[in-house]
This record gives C-alpha cells, sequence and structure tokens, in this order.
C-alpha cells in the first residue's frame, strides 16, 4: 500500500486510560475513545446506538456521555458486568456506603493474610505474583467479599471489584509494551503497606469519574451477535463497533486475570468454551475444534476462496489451521451482518472499525471481505476508509468500514447466485 498514513496513538487504547471511566480496566484490543466521539458527535439525539461487540462498553459510555441510548452486546459475561458498571449512575449515598465498606475492608484485612484465603486456579500463577503478594492479594480478596459480596451486576459494590482487578493487575508482572499482554522478567513483591496504598489510589480515581452523572442510557446485555439479536424489539439507527479483528488476538486470554479474580472463569477448559463462542476465537478448546470445523451453511465470495486457498498452500506448518481461521472469522462476520438486519431501522448507518492482517505474508484485506459480505447482504452506501497505520514496521492499518442499511433492498445475498461453490467444495477441505 503506497499511502502515507500515521500511526496516531491518539487512536488507541493508551490513551483511554487518562479519560475519566474510560481508563478504569485496561483491554489492550480497546477501540479509541476518541475515535467513538468523531463518530458519535454526528449522531442525532434522538438515535439508538448498538454496539454487537462491546468489550469494555466504550460505544455505550462515549454515546450515554453525549445523552444518546444506545445497547451494546457481549458473548463474555465479565465483560456484561463490567460494561454495565461502567455505564451506570451512582447516587451519593451508595457511593458512601461502598467507602464505608471498602475501609472496613481494609482495617480488616491485615489480621487474614496469614490464613489459607481462596486463590484463583490460574495456571502457572507464580509467573504473575511471587507467593508472599498472593497471600496479601487473597486476604484482600477475601475480606472485600465478606463485606460485599462476590461481584454482581447492578451493585455499586462493583467498583471496589474494579479497583481490585486494577490492582491485581499493577502488582502482576505483565507487560503491556505489545498488542496483546506478555511478562517481565522480574516478578515484584509488595508489602501490606504497599498494596493497601495502591488499592486506595486506585478506588480514588475510580470514585471521581464515578459521581458524574451519564446523561444517556446505555445498557451491556450477554448475547451472541451471530445469531438475531433483539433487545426490546427496539430497531438501531446506528451501529457502532469494532468487531475483533482476524489476527488471532483472543479477548479471554488478555483478560484472563481479572476473570480468574472475580470468578469469571474457574477453569482452562471454561476459557476455551468461551472462545470457540467469540468470532475469531483461538484460546485453547477453541483451536482444537477449529481443526475440525468444515463452515456451516454460509457461502463465501470468490476472493475469499482464493485468499483461504492461498494462505493454505504456504505449506507452513499450521497452514491449514490458519486457512481455516480466516475461513470461519469471514463466515462468522457474514452470519452476524446477515442477522443484524432484523434489528435496524431504515436508513441505518454501520460504522465498524477493523484492521487488516496477514498470514505467512498472505494479507488478509478485513475491510475488502467486510464491503463484499454488506455489498451481497443488500446494504447500500458501502465503503472505507483508513484510520491509522497499527505498526510502524508492517502494513498493518485500522479501518472504518460503512455501509447503510435500505429496508427495501431484499434479503437475497446476490454475489452466490451463479458458478458460485460452496465453502465445503474448496478443494483444499
Ligand atoms: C475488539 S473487541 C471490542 C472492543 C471494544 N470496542 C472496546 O473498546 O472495548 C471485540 C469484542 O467482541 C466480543 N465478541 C466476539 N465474538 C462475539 C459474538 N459472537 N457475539 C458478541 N460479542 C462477541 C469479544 O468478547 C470482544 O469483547
Amino acid at each position: 500500500m503506497g499511502m502515507k498514513v500515521s500511526q496516531r496513538s491518539d487512536y488507541t487504547f493508551k490513551q483511554n486510560q487518562k479519560i475519566g471511566r474510560h481508563g478504569w480496566l485496561r483491554l489492550t484490543p480497546a477501540y479509541s475513545v476518541k475515535l467513538v466521539k468523531e463518530i458519535i458527535e454526528n449522531i442525532p439525539q434522538d438515535a439508538f446506538v448498538l454496539d454487537p461487540f462491546s468489550g469494555t462498553a466504550t460505544t455505550g459510555l462515549v454515546a450515554s456521555e453525549h445523552g444518546l441510548s444506545a445497547h451494546c452486546l457481549d458473548i463474555n459475561p465479565f465483560l456484561i458486568w463490567i460494561g454495565n458498571a461502567k455505564c451506570r449512575n451512582y447516587s451519593k449515598s451508595e457511593l458512601d456506603r461502598l467507602i464505608e465498606g471498602v475501609q472496613k475492608s481494609l482495617r480488616d484485612f491485615k489480621a487474614i493474610t496469614k490464613n489459607d484465603n481462596w486463590l484463583p486456579a490460574i495456571h502457572n500463577i507464580n509467573r504473575w505474583w511471587c507467593r508472599h503478594t498472593l497471600k496479601i492479594l487473597a486476604a484482600l480478596r477475601q475480606s472485600l467479599v465478606n463485606e460485599f459480596g462476590e461481584p454482581k451486576d447492578n451493585s455499586v459494590f462493583s467498583l471496589a471489584w474494579i479497583a481490585f482487578c486494577r490492582l491485581i493487575i499493577e502488582t502482576s508482572s505483565a507487560a503491556f509494551n505489545h498488542v496483546s499482554m506478555s511478562f517481565h522478567d522480574k516478578v515484584m513483591t509488595f508489602e501490606i503497606e504497599q498494596i493497601e496504598f495502591i488499592y486506595q489510589s486506585i478506588l480514588d480515581t475510580i470514585l471521581e469519574s464515578a459521581s458524574n452523572c451519564l446523561a444517556g442510557a446505555a445498557t451491556v446485555h450477554l448475547l451472541d451477535s451471530m445469531a438475531p439479536v433483539s433487545i426490546n424489539n427496539v430497531k438501531y439507527s446506528h451501529v457502532v463497533t469494532s468487531p475483533p479483528y482476524p489476527n488471532r488476538i483472543s479477548y479471554i486470554r488478555e483478560l484472563r486475570p481479572y476473570m480468574y479474580w472475580t470468578k469469571y472463569l474457574e477453569t482452562a477448559r471454561e476459557a476455551g468454551e468461551l472462545d470457540w463462542q467469540a468470532i475469531g476465537g483461538t484460546w485453547g478448546i477453541a483451536t482444537s475444534r477449529l481443526q475440525n470445523w468444515n463452515g456451516n451453511d454460509v457461502e463465501l465470495p470468490e476472493t475469499l476462496q482464493s485468499l483461504v486457498s492461498q494462505i493454505f498452500e504456504t505449506g507452513e506448518k499450521n497452514a491449514l489451521l490458519m486457512a481455516k481461521y480466516v475461513w470461519k472469522y469471514f463466515n462468522d462476520m457474514y452470519l452476524h451482518l446477515q442477522n443484524l438486519r432484523k434489528s435496524l431501522e431504515k436508513g441505518a448507518v454501520l460504522s465498524y472499525i477493523v484492521g487488516n492482517s496477514s498470514f505467512y505474508g498472505t494479507e488478509v484485506h478485513t475491510e475488502q471481505l467486510l464491503e463484499c459480505s454488506l455489498r451481497s447482504l443488500g446494504f447500500t452506501n458501502i465503503g472505507s476508509k483508513v484510520v491509522r497505520k497499527r505498526n510502524s514496521k508492517k502494513e498493518l492499518f485500522e479501518y472504518c468500514v460503512y455501509a447503510t442499511w435500505q429496508e427495501s433492498c431484499k434479503y437475497e445475498p446476490s454475489f452466490f447466485k451463479a458458478n458460485r461453490p460452496k465453502a465445503e467444495q474448496l478443494s483444499l477441505f
């Protein structure tokens, strides 16, 4: 690609950490608040926004900050919990009750650090925290449970738990210098007073933004966006989202420390099961399932078929798996867009932030392939523009793919009408 596009660090998740509620919890693949604001600023006040791939509820929160209504969907229960906590209003009396409870927990936990408190079954846990730090974290967790119970939806106590999630990551050896998470070589040791101080400072920052009132109304729901989605039969006027990209990033992998400590995950098996439901999921069992996956009823465009063959024909060790990965990703995105049409009002505008990728030197032009799917599904005004360059070396870009839904269009796919081989007829599988 010959164009000159800069990396635009202002369009990454890094900036989000400084923006009030958006900074409550880090998710590397979260998209930029600035970008979402630019899209949402142009949306009229009577709009109803949908984000079918909510993640940390960036869209919901921006929409609500702008006084709009929004529904956000995700398949990960942990993200539903945190998303609803971010998009909710908190009264002064609720916050006072929370502060009182936290103070009590911080007083009590010191006496129980020698106990055998519950610890999450995270694989190789001492790579994250040393034994000493773990004892203190486990005691604080127990003390918070005694006061507030386990994390649950729609409670002011979620804020105490979000602060705890931040604490466990800030005291861990996790490093975020790359697109996905890695580990520092050294595991640090923390003392009781340090843990208490870090927790208190995190909570103070969270409380500052929690007391700001949100003008709109955004809610987050546990739903699979590949299936027809309907919440109270609302028809959406705008879809603003960033679905997974076909780049093998696993959200479960990124979120697992939080999910284990909050008991949203208890076993490695569960993590794989959840990732199998995710578009582009690739963690644990999700990968072995992919080996045996041979498509479903969706017929995909020829450009995709030749791309998939090209990846396979590189002959690399995992070429078949990667070919299937790309195939399934576009298969699932097609299913999503197909079913989404039922929830859209006439003239609904879609903005999808996606990234391209590359497998063994074969470029996957996500934006073009999604445009192709949108066309075949009867959307109009389809196009895409580059948002930013994602990596200094590789030709990786982020795009905004846009389209409009005109109800009058037929629901019939058009690009497969004649001479379109079925996916299972692809010679390589
Ligand atoms: C790129 S992230 C979204 C990040 C989000 N824009 C943010 O700022 O945090 C994609 C999300 O899609 C979710 N997801 C993947 N497959 C899904 C499906 N079938 N239905 C609903 N959500 C799904 C993942 O759990 C992940 O949270």
